[in-house]
Order: structure tokens, then sequence, then C-alpha cells
């Protein structure tokens, strides 16, 4: 199939490329002329796991970035629109959204085939019929149905994972105005076999992605407030809590065989410091808004993001039990990122823990194994010494504070043991064996 991807993100990127590796014939649109060359030159503008191996693979073969969003709508089948749904503090923005759609609308006018439009992007349920419709249809002069079809397939990529998540999808959600549209989505994923597809209409497919991120986020929210009860109950260790949840038979099916698999989905049934990211916080705080605009408030989902934005804190709660005032007080912060395998500072819990003790007089050095650049660029008016090894990090300090779960910390233990004088150890994460560190606080404990 002849393939438009409009928006170079890490959405649209991967899709693209994906896609071409897949078989399809398809052209990358973004507005960003560097971005652009970048890509035909076989960098991608962004990191991710296999990515630039199958950029290079595929581009300039059937895969190619351009900036003419026109000639890319007129040249293709069919149109996928990836651009960014940032949310504004009230809802999501969607500017770009109806900016796009408006060119693909004008290039529509021109167009005598029919085409298919796709919204890819995380957007509030209704935006594809409601917003994106009216406006192609305003643009082109023509009818949905009948001159053009509209479709709305939601991502789940993980970000670190991406690549693997569109090669081998877990589910592939395609939502359609009608037969023909649905045709479209057909063919495009007709390469991914023995996948589980589900056709519906435009406004489920929006909600499945939200409900998806929301149920995600609340089993996070959820375990980090039994991990705080416990920590004040005493005597109760949340891990140990939540080995016993995750025992449960739906949890943790017990084979034929006798033997247990545990889903990766128990990994977010832990405490920890809190969920970030460019996902999770936004889509359940567009989804709350989104709710009340409706007339139907988000009570649970309220509360999801409220444990999240306080659960940062529990961090500096640990360090003070030992340090009543942390003026002075040398801090390793082990982890920036908000997660594994990413350079991603979005809505790191790293982000509001660092500038609390920097505000309360702490002195920081970090490591990250990846991600210390990024957050060079967000602690711009604070004073952090960034370290190179985890080994540098964790001299002459009197607590080391783990934020994020990089392998690499599974060292820690036996570096802290060959230490002198010990650290307070604080794990945000509760990666490590606590009888394995001396001085040990956790989330939870
Ligand atoms: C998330 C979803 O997992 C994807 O399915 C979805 O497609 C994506 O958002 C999106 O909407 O684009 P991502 O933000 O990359 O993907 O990150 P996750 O790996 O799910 O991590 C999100 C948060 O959950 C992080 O703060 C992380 O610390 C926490 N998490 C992650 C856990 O608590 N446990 C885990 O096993 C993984």
């Amino acid at each position: 199939m002849k393939v438009s991807v409009i928006g170079t993100g890490y959405v649209g990127l991967v899709s693209g490329v994906c896609l071409s590796e897949k078989g399809h014939n398809v052209v990358c649109v973004d507005v960003d002329k560097e971005k652009v060359e970048k890509i035909n030159s076989g960098i991608p503008p962004i990191y991710e796991r296999d990515l630039e191996e199958l950029l290079r693979k595929n581009i300039n073969l059937n895969l190619k970035a351009d900036t003419d969003l026109f000639k890319a709508v007129m040249e293709t089948e069919i149109s996928l629109i990836s651009v960014g749904t940032p949310f504004n503090g009230d809802k999501i923005d969607l500017s770009f959204i109806e900016m796009v759609s408006g060119d693909i609308g004008k290039a529509l006018k021109e167009k005598k085939a029919y085409h298919m439009v796709v919204v890819k992007s995380t957007v509030v349920p209704g935006t594809t019929d409601e917003v994106v419709l009216p406006i192609l249809e305003k643009f082109s002069g023509k009818k949905a149905g009948i001159d053009f079809g509209i479709g709305m397939n939601p991502e789940f990529l993980r970000e670190g994972e991406a690549v693997q998540d569109f090669m081998s999808p877990d589910r592939i959600v395609m939502g359609a105005i009608d037969k023909k549209a649905l045709g479209y989505l057909e063919e495009l994923y007709r390469p991914f076999n023995n996948v589980d597809k589900l056709r519906t209409n435009n406004k489920t497919a929006e909600m499945i992605k939200y409900t998806s991120n929301s149920l995600l986020a609340t089993m996070i929210s959820f375990s980090n407030e039994i991990a705080n009860l416990c920590a004040v109950i005493g005597d109760i260790d949340v891990v140990d809590v939540m080995r016993g949840v995750h025992m449960d038979n739906r949890l943790s099916p017990i084979m034929p065989n006798g033997k247990r698999i545990t889903p990766s989905i128990t990994t977010y049934i832990e405490a920890g410091c809190g969920f970030g990211g460019s996902c999770f916080p936004k889509d359940v705080k567009a989804l709350i808004a989104h709710g009340k605009q409706k007339g139907r408030p988000m009570l649970l989902l309220d509360a999801v993001i409220q444990v999240n934005q306080e659960q940062p804190l529990q961090v500096v709660d640990m360090l003070k039990k030992h340090f009543p005032s942390l003026k002075g007080i040398r801090i390793a912060i082990l982890g920036l990122a908000f997660k594994p395998d990413t350079t991603d500072m979005r809505e790191s819990p790293a982000i509001p823990i660092v500038k609390e003790l920097l505000t309360q007089g702490a002195g920081i050095q970090a490591y990250d194994p990846v991600a210390s650049a990024e957050a060079k660029k967000i602690f711009t008016d604070y004073q952090i010494q960034y370290c190179d090894t985890l080994h540098q990090t964790v001299d002459n300090v009197q607590a080391v504070v783990l934020l994020t779960r990089w392998e690499e910390f599974s060292k820690i233990p036996s570096l802290l043991a060959d230490l002198e004088t010990q650290p307070l150890f604080v794990d945000g994460r509760r990666m490590l064996d606590k009888e394995l560190i001396a001085r040990y606080e956790g989330i939870g404990l």
C-alpha cells in the first residue's frame, strides 16, 4: 500500500519505518526540514532500540521523508495522522491535529481518487468524528464516506520497546466510519498475521487507548497508596504484600504443568516513587478533563493523579527521618529518566525530588546511564554535579537515593559494601534486596 505518515515523532517515525519494513511504500511527512533530512540520510531523530537499523535498511527503497504534505497525500492511498496532542493544563491541545486535518483536506480537494485518513495520535473520544471529519469536509468540499474514509487506530507502543511493540503487537484496534474505510485498515495491517484485531467505531477506538493507560496508571497509584499505608503501620513490607497479591491465580496463572507464569502486568502492581513519561500523566489528565466537560467527574482518576503527585515526596520524607535537616547533606541520586532504557525525562519523579532536596539545602550528585544530557536541559537553574560512573556517584555521600530501575544499579549492594562508612540507602523503586544493604530504607517499608 502507498502510505503517508504525518508527523515524525516517536509514534509517527516508528510506525512509518515499521510499515515500510512490513512491505508498504511509506512517506513520512514533517514540517521540520532538519528532521526530514536526518531521516533521509538514515539517522533517526529520536533514540529507540532497533529503529536505526530498520530505517537504514528501508530508506530510499520503500521509505522516504518529505516536508510536502500535499504531494504525500496525492501520491498515497492512506494517511496516518500522528502529530502531538499535548495536555495544556486544561484539556488536550488539538491544534496540531486541526492544522494537519486542514492541510489534508486541501489536498483532498484536488485529489480525484478516494483517500483514507486515519488518526493515530491519542485523542479524546469524539475527536476523529467531531473535529477531524468536519475539518476534512470543510477544506476538501467533499463528503466523508463517499469521497474519503476516516478511521482511528490507536498505538500501544512503550518507549524503549516501540519497534518490537509495533512489529509484534498484542492487538490492533481499527476504528472506522464504514466498511470501505475499514477495508483500508484491513489492508494496511494484512502483513500482521496472527494478531488479534478489534474492529469498532472511532469513538470506541479512542476510548480503548485512554482506558488502557488509565488502568495501568491506576494500578500504580493503587500500589503506592497501599505502600504508604504499610509504611505507617509498621512491621509490614509492601514487597511481601504485593508478592502475596501477585500469587492470586488470576494475576499469575498456574499452568497445567504446575508452573506459574508471571505476566508483566504484575510489574504495574508494585510500589515506587510514581509514574511519569509522556503518556500516563497526560492521558489520565486529558480523560479527567474530558469527563468534566461531559458532566461526568472522574473521581477515581482524580485520585490516581493526586496520589502520583504526592508520591515523589515520600522519598524526601524517608530522608528526613534520618536527617531532620537536609541542609548541607550530600546526596547521590541514581537514575533521572522516568523509566529505565530511555533518555526521556518528561514528568520523571526525579524532577520534583531533586528540586525539593535542593530547595531544602542538600547537595546533589547524580548519575543516569543515558539521561544526564536531558536532565541538564531541565535543571538549568539548579546546581547538580553530574557523575560519569556509579562508583564516583556513591562516594563521599551521606545518602544514596535510587529513582529508576536501571539494570546497572543491581551492582549497588557490592559497591556500598566496599565503602568505609555506610551511607543511608533510599530505594525509591524497591529494586534491591534490603538484606544486602546496611542502612536500607524503601517505599512501603
Ligand atoms: C505507556 C504504555 O505502557 C503503552 O502501552 C502506551 O502505548 C504508551 O504509554 C503510550 O500511550 O504511548 P510508556 O509511557 O512508554 O508506555 O511507559 P511504561 O513502560 O508503561 O511506563 C510508564 C510508567 O509506568 C513509568 O513511570 C514506569 O515507571 C511505570 N512502570 C512501567 C511500572 O510501574 N512498572 C512497569 O513494569 C513498567
